[in-house]
């Protein structure tokens, strides 16, 4: 058992009667991902002990909690998201008492911990799986999965039109004489569970509790907006599902009946001390959509991709900002913004590369850490790692590659091993090697090589998250954005800018300079910056936080 860091709520110092926050509701939280953060044994794989080593560098930082992805029990067919034994730690990565001493250590600093929880499919090789398929149609075990006979005059066609999301079909048969096939709307190595059994939430719940028990502070819920399908499997119709992901409900992917899955969680969290929460991988058509997983009886976060995904364009960030605070608000919940994760590729590679996307990727930090709301940092981007696009294919472990079918497969290049220090692979993550190469240039991007200079985008988040602490108007709250157009106060096309209570935020999406009146004080840019007077010129793509 581990204590939870205390205070479970932070107070906003404004105000005759400081109304307390809950704690997720603005924290900064930082995604591990384990098996590229930190390698304590030699083996090439980042693992819990490695992490919990780390925990100070995440505590100077100045996150709020940590969101580690799966450390269960598992083949590792997908990166640990086929679990084998959620109670069980794989040996990879350590064992229990790692992943209590890990929990117990970051609340030390105070540090909430957030583990991954896949309740969508689990591994072919868990125990029911495996029963399942021993136990041939129509038993109970056959129950907790989507077994089906195939169409066709033998079976010999799947039950219907589904394709995984890494590729191919949604279905494979089993080898066993019955011939029966099983849903898995990722590998074949991960077959969906079917969440109509009551013995499936019943075993869930357990789950929960056991890990709620040990003292984590909340669950990322893996694919949360997957568990339910549509009643009769019915086909989709077209080809190339794996395009209308995100932009539409699909008989898979965001029906209506995962709310009650959410609901009855909702309830367990809130039976539990200490504030825990769940935060939703949910993949919604619309931010409108999107709010349903965060009702107020739901979970507290979702991810909020349609910020990911949105282009380098003022207009359409504002938009995609304005939406997404409409609707969280109409719900009472706080926006949870992320620019980066391990399923997509690194935002400084998205923005363009080279210095361009460096440049935007750290204006898009700025601007992300100023919006209201909850943040993720994913490992790596603190230190403006651009993905690797150059991996040969003989290491690549992404199942998306090998499905291929027009899948990328580009998930391994954002999941390279960050360097730590030193001038040579593996750069401080462990005592020997990594299980993805690294990079040479990664030597000046270490977090020993950027530490101390100002200039770094170490530092840089550094200084963004000290200030997120000291400035009460950031975090959670009213932002209201400044007029737009000619005149004296208004802000030329192109640039960003907003009021937050005592701050301001101004972001350049040109590739030229502009012309702004000074809204404030400067405490953080990412670029220097040029005054004339009461005007300030804000260089190409660049953020300025201002203090008013
Ligand atoms: C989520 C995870 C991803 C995984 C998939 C299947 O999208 O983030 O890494 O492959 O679920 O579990
Ligand atoms: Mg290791």
């Amino acid at each position: 058992m581990t204590q939870n860091p205390a205070p479970a709520t932070t107070t906003a110092t404004e105000g005759n009667t400081p109304p307390a926050t809950p704690w997720w509701r603005d924290a900064v939280i930082y995604q591990i991902y384990v098996r590229s953060f930190a390698d304590s044994d030699g083996d090439g794989i980042g693992d819990l002990r490695g992490a919990r080593r780390r925990l100070p560098y995440l505590a100077e930082l100045g996150v709020d909690a940590v969101w580690l992805t799966p450390f269960y029990a598992s083949p590792q067919a997908d990166g640990g998201y086929d679990v084998a034994d959620y109670r069980a730690v794989d040996p990879l990565f350590g064992g229990l008492q790692d992943a209590d001493d890990l929990v117990r250590e970051a609340h030390r600093l105070g540090l909430r911990v957030i583990v991954d929880i896949v309740p969508n499919h689990t591994s072919d090789r868990h125990a029911w799986f495996r029963e399942a398929l021993a136990e041939g149609p129509g038993g109970a075990a056959r129950a907790r999965y989507h077994f089906r006979p195939g169409r066709g005059a033998d079976g010999e066609l799947p039950p219907n039109d589904w394709e995984s999301v890494f590729g191919g079909p949604a279905w494979t048969r089993t080898g066993g004489a019955d011939g029966e096939w099983y849903l898995h709307l990722f590998a074949p190595e991960q077959p969906d569970l079917n969440w109509e059994n009551p013995e499936v939430a019943a075993e869930f719940e357990s789950i929960l509790r056991f890990w709620l028990d040990l003292g984590v502070d909340g669950f990322r819920v893996d694919v949360a907006h997957g568990m339910v399908k549509a009643p009769g499997l019915p086909d989709i119709g077209r080809k190339e599902q794996a395009k209308l992901i995100g932009a539409q409900v699909l008989p898979f992917f965001d029906q209506d009946g995962v709310h009650a899955i959410h609901r009855s969680w909702r309830r367990l969290l809130d039976s539990y001390d200490g504030g825990r929460i769940g935060v939703a991988e949910a993949w919604a058509p619309t931010p409108e959509r999107l709010a349903l997983y965060v009702r107020p009886d739901e979970l507290h976060q979702a991810f909020n991709f349609h910020f990911l995904t949105c282009p380098w364009d003022a207009a359409a960030m504002r938009a995609v900002i304005d939406e997404s605070l409409a609707s969280t608000g109409s719900v009472g919940a706080p926006a949870t913004w992320v620019l980066s994760n391990h399923d997509v590729v690194r935002h400084t590679t998205r923005y363009g590369g080279g210095e361009r996307g460096t440049r935007r990727a750290r204006a898009a930090a700025l601007l992300m850490l100023a919006l209201p709301g909850s943040a993720y940092v994913y490992q790596g981007e603190e230190l403006g790692l651009p993905e690797v696009v150059d991996l040969p294919d003989a290491v690549r472990q992404d199942p998306a590659f090998f499905r291929g079918d027009g899948q990328e497969g580009t998930r391994d290049g954002c999941r390279v091993p960050i360097p730590w220090e030193g001038a040579e692979a593996p750069y401080g993550f462990g005592p020997a090697g990594s299980w993805l190469p690294q990079p040479a240039e990664w030597r000046h991007l270490s977090v020993a090589a950027q530490s101390g200079d100002p200039r770094s985008t170490l530092e840089l988040y550094r200084s963004a998250l000290a200030l997120r602490r000291r400035l009460p108007g950031l975090g959670d709250g009213p932002m209201s954005w400044h007029a737009t157009g000619d005149g004296d106060a208004g802000v030329p096309e192109g640039v960003l800018a907003f009021s937050r209570p005592g701050f301001a935020c101004t972001l350049n999406t040109l590739g030229i300079e502009v012309e702004l009146t000074v809204p404030g004080r400067p405490v953080l840019a990412t670029a220097p910056l040029e005054f004339t007077g009461g005007t300030v010129r804000l260089p190409a793509e660049t953020c300025v936080w201002w203090e008013v």
